[in-house]
């Protein structure tokens, strides 16, 4: 559910009008739903109520500093994967005590800024990053939490681009080799071993691998117990996908995903910590973008609109689909026309849709592509010197600009010609 919907033939987010947006901010422009964000996060927390937990939102789904601090503000914790999200959880006012850290390659900088900052865990992803963890912590003085992120080999059923848990991805330690990898960080100074790791994939819309993973890390943790180490903590990662066509079927709901959990690692007394992004954040954004042109082609009509593949490139980069809706509410049993849905950005690839049904449309129409929030800014670029795509928050009946259009000065002043020049 999300609050993106008619009211009187025109679509609004929650209770402000698309139109009265695209007229004050200009389009392409990218537009959220606080109330949507709120309960989505809701959900999650609502799912793992039945135990001591932390819902770390994945900042790379969406990393704007007023989504993060309206995240935040919730309590949520954030998972972070470079320098820059580090510092814009900061920013946004998130605790290092809620901050965890993943990704294959951590610098000493990017690893430093946290352990100063402050830190809940680093999730780590293979032996030499953790002899370097250990080292710069013994050289800071400190012990750091670590948990350690393990590679199940599971199939998660999704795009392969965006599958991480079978052995041939570049993600986590093989679980095979797991008790090694354990035993060596507990014999390394400066980390504290607190946890275990997992993520296998995003925009998983089936629960079975989810099952099968976390079934291993049961195995795994009551393995490392008998072993010696204390594990307090399983970090379970993010992936649960969502609907991004309305007519069909739905993936599966957090709450149960949150009974997959209890089910498979509930009874180890652990804390949980899980990493969702794109359940979280995408339905509650829209893409809004105008009619350039409709242009007669051989056998097939273009819809050139304002937005491109540098605002959205999921279309262009994983074929994925976003439904796209006209603002003004079409009349019940209006004509529809089949039209290939494009931007102005000079590569056939910038195509959105191909023979989408849309209803008569003219230059100077708005339309949305929906289920944009996450994965969408965040991957935005400035490609054919397109400004990045600006952002917009709302809340009941006010909106706010929470990044603005760069105008072309701006775009232009980052650029240095050398005085040899
Ligand atoms: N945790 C880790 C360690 C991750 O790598 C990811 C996503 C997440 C959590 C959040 O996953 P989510 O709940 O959002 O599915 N650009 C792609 C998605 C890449 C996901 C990368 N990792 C897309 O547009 O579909």
């Amino acid at each position: 559910m999300d609050h993106f919907n008619y009211h009187d033939g025109a679509l609004h987010a929650e209770e402000v009008p698309l139109s009265r947006i695209a007229a004050e901010v200009g389009t392409p422009v990218y537009v959220y739903s606080a109330a949507t964000l709120t309960r989505h996060f809701g959900l999650f927390r609502q799912a793992l109520d039945w135990t001591g937990h932390l819902v770390c939102f994945a900042v790379k789904a969406n990393s704007n500093l007023a989504v993060l601090k309206l995240m935040g503000d919730m309590g949520a914790g954030m998972d972070v994967v470079s320098g820059g999200e580090y510092a814009r959880a900061r920013a946004a006012g998130v605790p290092g005590e809620r901050i965890v850290f993943s990704g294959i390659g951590k610098t000493l900088v990017e690893m430093r800024q946290a352990i100063e900052g402050g830190i809940r865990q680093f999730n780590i992803e293979s032996e030499p990053e953790m002899r370097a963890l250990s080292e710069l912590a013994v050289s800071m003085g400190v012990e750091v939490p670590v948990a350690i992120r393990v590679n199940p080999d599971v199939d998660a059923k999704t795009h392969e681009k965006i599958a991480t848990g079978k052995s041939e991805n570049k993600f986590g330690i093989p679980i095979s080799r797991a008790h090694e990898v354990y035993a060596e960080a507990a014999g390394l100074p400066g980390l504290r071993v607190v946890g275990v790791d997992v993520h296998i994939g995003s925009q998983l819309t089936d629960l079975e691998p989810y099952r099968l993973a976390y079934r291993k890390v049961a195995e795994l943790t009551r393995a490392l117990r008998a072993e010696g180490h204390s594990i307090t903590r399983l970090d379970l990662g993010g992936g649960l996908g969502i609907p991004y066509r309305r007519d069909n079927n739905a993936p599966p709901l957090p709450l149960e995903y949150g009974q997959v959990i209890r089910d498979t690692v509930g009874d180890l007394g652990c804390e949980i910590e899980i990493e969702p992004g794109r359940n979280i954040v995408g339905n509650a954004g829209v893409l809004l973008t105008s009619v350039i042109y409709l242009k007669e082609g051989e056998g097939r009509d273009f819809l050139i609109v304002d937005a491109a593949m540098n605002d959205l490139l999921r279309p262009s980069m994983y074929g994925a689909h976003h439904d796209i809706v006209p603002v003004t509410e079409p009349a019940l049993g209006a004509d529809v026309r089949a039209f290939d849905v494009v931007g102005p950005v000079c590569e056939s690839g910038d195509t959105f849709q191909k023979g989408t049904q849309l209803p008569a449309l003219a230059s100077g129409d708005l339309v949305a592509f929906r289920s944009a929030g996450a994965y969408g800014a965040v991957m935005a670029s400035e490609y054919n010197s397109r400004p990045l795509v600006p952002e917009i928050l709302v809340s009941g009946d006010q909106f706010a600009v929470i990044r603005a259009r760069p105008t072309f000065e701006e775009m232009l002043a980052r650029d240095t010609i050398p005085e040899w020049l």
